[in-house]
């Protein structure tokens, strides 16, 4: 009963899309687990580019299941238009299942994300404006509506206006914005209602089926482990978990299940919003990766920030998560350059420290302690053999291996499915 986690070790967009979409092949079923259309997953096959923001990436393939997990958060227009783009390409959709425990984002959400925003002022989040953190709080704050609720008009209808009277209480009465109307928003819905019944169930029993027939489960991650509201860099968070106990809980899988953790490393560090990132470089050589890397947000289409790899925050996240193995990414983008740098501690007041602090302000004054390696200077996109890579390339992946420590499987040097050496089975 192979149940195989695959996750965001880093502040996401590590290339998880890529990963997801290159071993669903052998899945039957694929779990989107929890965030919402702040994500991003780019994923090129066959049928061509796709930037898929809530459909699991497992869709390309016919006789995999895909289902939008209890822990996602949905924006109904949003996934009716990736079905839509989706089938034009020639892709079927019909074997995707939306859990009816996953919650609703709704107008009032998009709209309170965008005022809180505005509201922190010079300390902003810098969100995706996705409605996230908003749909999110309603979750568990009990005020949430749940895609189950959609599908019986009576008990959606008093439900939404149950909570539209307190939502627009807050917006009038805190933001001085307009409120909403509660027949647009119930018109609305009824539509994507029309739209998404057929898919919207619940999922345990397809899981549960998919166990028992010993299928291969993949648990979809979204953004990344340093993202997470316990363990990342509070409050420059997302608001649900992204990490393999977050997929546990995102996908109704119980613990024990869980027999594989793929960890997805990029060959360096990039983070999308605000909030510190030692590693950060301000310079040419960030600007260098960037340009090289195309690093703008795949949501938000925002610059990206680069960095060197950052190995006192991999092995915290490789301990959290419990990875049992790592795909590194992107080390194609590092192919031009003379020499690399890891970060191996921290200086922090003085003294030397070897682990990731819980609070952002001892964080923003941790200056990155480096080691320093030879570039290998040589094209590595066409390369698909571990033995092939340059000798310095295959130095570097020993080294992040020693550091983190978690074996490599997989190394990806390129954006296409297979452009990708399998160093180790990740099975
Ligand atoms: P995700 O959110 O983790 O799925 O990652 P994104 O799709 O937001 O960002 C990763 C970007 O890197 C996308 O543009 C991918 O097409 C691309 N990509 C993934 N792996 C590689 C790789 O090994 N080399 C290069 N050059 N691009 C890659
Ligand atoms: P994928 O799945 C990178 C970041 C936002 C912001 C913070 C909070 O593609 O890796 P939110 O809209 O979640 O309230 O924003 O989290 N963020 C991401 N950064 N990749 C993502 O997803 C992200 N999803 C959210 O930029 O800093
Ligand atoms: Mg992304």
């Amino acid at each position: 009963m192979p149940v195989l986690a695959i996750i965001g070790a880093q502040w996401g967009d590590e290339g998880k899309g890529k990963v997801v979409d290159l071993l669903a092949g052998k899945a039957g079923v694929v779990v989107r687990f929890s965030g919402g259309d702040n994500a991003g997953h780019t994923v090129i096959n066959p049928y061509g580019k796709f930037k898929l923001h809530i459909t699991p990436s497992g869709i390309f393939y016919p006789q995999t299941i895909s289902i939008i997990g209890n822990g996602v958060v949905l924006n109904p227009a949003v996934l009716i238009g990736e079905i839509d783009h989706l089938n034009q390409c020639g892709v079927n959709t019909t074997k995707l299942f939306i859990s009816d425990r996953a919650h609703l984002i709704m107008p009032y959400h998009l709209l309170l994300d965008r005022l809180e925003e505005e509201s922190r002022a010079g300390k902003a989040i810098g969100t995706t404006g996705k409605g996230i953190g908003p749909a999110f709080a309603d979750k568990v704050a009990r005020s949430g509506i749940r895609t189950g609720d959609l599908l019986d008009k009576e008990v959606f209808l008093e439900r939404l206006r149950f909570i539209l009277d307190y939502k627009n209480t807050i917006l009038t009465k805190v933001y001085g914005a307009s409120p909403l109307s509660l027949d647009e928003i119930y018109g609305q819905y009824c539509q994507y209602r029309e739209r998404l019944a057929a898919h919207i169930m619940e999922t345990d029993t397809i899981m549960e089926r998919a166990l028992n027939q010993d299928e291969l489960v993949i648990l979809e991650g979204a953004q990344g482990t340093l993202l997470d509201p316990d363990f990342g860099t509070y409050p420059y968070t997302t608001s649900s978990s992204p990490l393999s106990g977050g997929g546990c809980l995102g996908a109704g899988i119980s613990p024990p299940r869980l027999s594989h953790i793929l960890g997805v490393f990029k060959a360096y560090c990039t983070r999308v919003g605000s909030g510190p990132m030692p590693t950060e470089l301000k310079d040419e050589t960030g600007d260098l990766i960037r340009e090289r890397g195309h690093e703008y947000g795949t949501t938000t289409g925002r610059s990206r920030r680069c960095g060197w790899f950052d190995a006192v925050g991999a092995r915290f996240s490789t301990r959290i998560n419990g990875f049992t193995g790592i795909a590194i990414t992107r080390l194609d983008i590092l192919d031009t350059l003379p020499h690399l740098k890891i970060c191996v501690g921290y200086k922090l007041k003085g003294k030397t420290i070897d682990y990731f602090p819980s609070s952002i302000t001892a964080l923003e004054k941790c200056q990155p302690i480096y080691e320093e390696l030879a570039g290998w200077q040589t094209p590595t996109s066409d390369i698909r053999q571990y033995e092939q890579l340059p000798l310095p390339a295959r130095q570097y992946i020993a080294r992040l291996e020693e550091l983190l420590p978690c074996p490599v499987s997989l190394i990806s040097v390129g954006a296409e499915r297979e452009q990708t050496i399998l160093k180790t089975p990740v099975l």
